[in-house]
């Protein structure tokens, strides 16, 4: 057996340049579903092949985002109560109905439908930044479109979209790096803007999703308070960062295998789609989602008991060398390419997932069309989280030019 790095899935230490590919690398091939402890007592399953994932992620029954929500840290009881109004801790079939309030939305039909309006922010992204000659990529481009296209799709105003989108960072981040009041406090203002909204928009109705959230009903009855605002923070939170995430990490992936630019630049139309596709399999931006299990049960020969936390690691699961061959090459033309990082396909399988790659789609042929010659200018920072996976910050420069708009 090779001599076994230090694991150490939670500290933020090991994410200071990506996710910990060593490790997951070590246990795929020496201990797949490994019981890793918690430094305040207990511990919980973290499951790094592709197919144990896929059985975990498909099987709500046994594997329960409900009974414990999708963190690794226990949520205090008031906190648990509270995030059960949200779809993303619901289980089927309370889960499905939720869902299907919005999920016509995400479809690709109607996905294809705000192509105009994202090819529009897209170039209006980049005419803030062409004479410049030089951007932060991450905050100044890839920062900017998730967060308008959001607040687009609520109804709200776009720079409203940015702060939103601030909080989720703050949200999002390990409690090594932004404390837990802080957090709460990201929360609760965050809540309070979408109980602003619902006011406005119950004054001022219009065709978003924040008005048909409010005029939604289950079982019979409208959605509370409570529930209106879960959902509302859920549709901000989850496309936020991770879209733009993608978007840096992906980059920097081009930038670190310059032929593999050369030869996405010389045929944008054709590859573009399979390069969004290896992106997400090589940056996997959301990093684990948890679970709960329902009762006694095997996974990859060990045995779980009711009540374990049972923890997918979509970024190992992309690299599983049974799955992808040469999984850490970077290869925009890699065919078959059936990479989880939208989840492995169950209930709660990404609903933004058409939006997203849309999104990068659009952005990436905006950088590529106008600032051809982008090159690094400086390091990358990774994000301090062992959640989520991406950078946040990315010097760049290019040939300036005048905007178009
Ligand atoms: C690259 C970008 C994105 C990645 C990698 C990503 C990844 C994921 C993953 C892994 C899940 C599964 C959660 C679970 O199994 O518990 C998820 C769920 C979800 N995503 Fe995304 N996502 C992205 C973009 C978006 C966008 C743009 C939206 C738009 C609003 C979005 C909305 C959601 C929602 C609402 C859920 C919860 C679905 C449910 O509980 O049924 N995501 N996403």
């Amino acid at each position: 057996m090779a001599e076994p790095p230090v694991i150490d899935l939670l500290s933020v230490a090991s994410f200071a340049n990506g996710q910990p590919h060593g490790q997951f690398r070590w246990l795929r091939r020496n201990a797949p579903v490994y019981w890793h402890p918690e430094p305040r007592g207990g511990g919980f399953w973290a499951v790094t092949r592709y197919h144990d994932v896929r059985t975990v992620g498909r099987d709500p029954a046994t594997y329960s985002s409900f009974k414990g929500g999708v963190l690794i840290d226990d949520p205090s009881g008031p906190a648990l109560a509270a995030s059960r109004n949200m779809m993303l801790m619901m289980d089927p079939p309370q889960h499905t109905r939720y869902r299907q309030l919005v999920s016509r939305q995400f479809t690709p039909h109607n996905v294809q439908g705000l192509r105009p309006r994202i090819d529009h922010l897209a170039a209006r992204i980049i005419d803030r930044v062409s004479a410049r000659g030089e951007c932060d990529l991450v905050r100044d481009i890839a920062g900017e479109l998730p967060s308008y296209v959001i607040a687009d799709l609520m109804g709200i105003p776009l720079e409203d979209g940015r702060r939103l989108y601030e909080l989720t960072e703050k949200m999002h981040a390990a409690e090594e790096a932004v404390g837990q009041e802080e957090r709460n406090i990201a929360s609760m203002e965050m809540l309070n803007y979408a109980m602003g909204v619902a006011e406005h928009k119950r004054k001022h109705p219009g065709s978003d999703l924040a008005t048909q959230l409010l005029n939604s009903h289950i079982d019979g009855d409208r959605l509370t308070p409570a529930e209106y605002g879960l959902f509302f923070m859920l549709l901000i939170n989850a496309g936020g960062d991770t879209t733009r995430n993608l978007l840096a990490a992906g980059m920097l992936a081009l930038f670190e295998n310059p032929e593999q630019r050369r030869r996405l630049q010389a045929d944008l139309e054709a590859l573009l789609p399979g390069a969004v596709e290896e992106m997400l399999r090589y940056v996997s931006p959301v990093v684990y989602m948890r679970r709960t299990a329902t009762c006694d049960t095997q996974l990859g020969g060990m045995k779980i008991r009711a009540g374990d936390k049972v923890v997918m690691y979509y970024g190992s699961a992309n690299r599983d060398e049974t799955i992808f061959a040469n999984p850490d090459r970077f290869d925009i033309a890699r065919t078959p390419n059936e990479h989880i990082a939208f989840g492995g396909g169950g209930a709660h399988f990404c609903l933004g997932a058409h939006l997203a790659r849309l999104e990068i789609r659009v952005m990436l042929r905006e950088i590529f069309t106008r600032l051809p010659d982008i090159q690094p200018a400086g390091p990358p920072q990774w994000l301090a989280s062992n959640f989520i996976s991406g950078l946040t910050r990315l010097p760049v420069k290019y040939s300036a030019h005048a905007p178009l708009q």
